[in-house]
């Protein structure tokens, strides 16, 4: 076995975010190092504490959790998604509160201080609005050029948006953060609803891991109100857990086909907002290239989550 590639996850859970967070604890192919908040589903107080207690359900107090921005960059953006992830944000589901506090550290300093001191490559896995990484890029250009890779959920090349029309929500949630980030020269692979839509957790893949023991049946309980939201809006059986997909990219690179492009956000305040123009035209060569997602295999993707979620009660299923 190699070297765990030290990981970070700037985060805002979230449902499918905190399945992404124990995805990550369940993967000896990584190190979680640390896991920053972001505000975005729900406010920061409440992404910070339900990092913790996620953390903390899977035995894993010990990873520090800094807390980040409480706001987007420029304009206020006061809509949340309790509608889908449940007010507290963990899908009505309380759990138990972890008994370490939060770092002391502003999340981007936190982060700085890793990427500084790491002596191999950081991976940072983005899965929340982007403000994080664009303070990082920002106040820190030098511990950002440590990042060895950056995977970003977020935005959309042709499906259309989440949230409006346009828009993903992770990227209408802070624009101007997210065109600052996909157009640094950060190597990132963005993640987007092109390959997430596609691939769902039904109600039977769900059962396996509940099944599993206690961290799987919170898992599973923590879904159940997500599996309600996409039965009642788009009379579906199964979930989309986004977060997750991108922690699948972040922790085996290449899970996913990826195609270097240019892109650029819609930060106006028209009804595009938030929309990632994707040029899928070229193949892009230009330093600020992303590595775009562009086809998945879904039912593995979906397989190794099952699997891997299962794993962390100590049965892989
Ligand atoms: C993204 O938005 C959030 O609601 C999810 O946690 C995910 O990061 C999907 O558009
Ligand atoms: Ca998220």
């Amino acid at each position: 076995m190699t070297t765990p590639i030290p990981l970070v996850i700037d985060t805002d859970p979230g449902i499918d975010d905190a399945l992404a967070i124990l995805l990550a604890l369940a993967s000896p192919e990584v190190d979680l190092r640390l896991v920053t908040t972001v505000h975005g589903n729900v406010e920061l107080a409440q992404t910070t504490d339900n990092a913790l207690r996620v953390l903390h359900l899977a035995g894993r107090a010990d990873v520090p959790v800094a807390a980040g921005a409480a706001a987007s960059l420029v304009h206020a953006q006061p809509e949340r998604a309790g509608h889908v992830h449940g007010t507290a944000g963990l899908g009505g589901v309380q759990l138990p509160p972890s008994p370490a506090g939060t770092d002391p550290r502003p999340a981007v300093v936190a982060l700085a201080e890793l990427l500084l001191s790491s002596p191999d490559p950081v991976t940072v896995a983005a899965i929340g609005p982007l403000t994080n990484i664009a303070l990082l890029l920002r106040v820190f250009p030098e511990a950002a050029a440590r990042i060895g890779r950056l995977v970003v959920m977020g935005g959309s090349a042709a499906r259309g948006g989440n949230v409006t029309a346009a828009a993903e929500f992770n990227v209408w949630a802070d624009p101007e953060a997210a065109q600052a980030v996909l157009g640094s020269t950060l190597p990132t692979v963005l993640v987007g609803l092109d390959v997430t839509l596609p691939t769902v957790l039904d109600e039977h893949d769900i059962a396996r891991f509940a099944a599993a023991g206690p961290i799987g049946a919170q898992a599973a309980a923590i879904l159940q109100q997500y599996l309600e939201h996409a039965r009642r809006s788009y009379g579906t059986t199964g979930v989309v857990v986004h977060d997750a997909l991108a922690l699948t990219e972040a922790i085996i690179p290449g899970t996913l086909d990826t195609v270097r492009r240019h892109v650029v956000v819609d930060t106006g305040l028209g009804a595009g907002r938030g929309q990632t123009l994707v040029d899928r035209r070229t193949v892009s060569t230009a330093p600020t290239a992303v590595e775009v997602a562009e086809r998945v295999d879904s039912a593995a993707a979906v397989e190794f989550l099952v699997t891997r979620l299962s794993g962390l009660d100590g049965r892989p299923r």
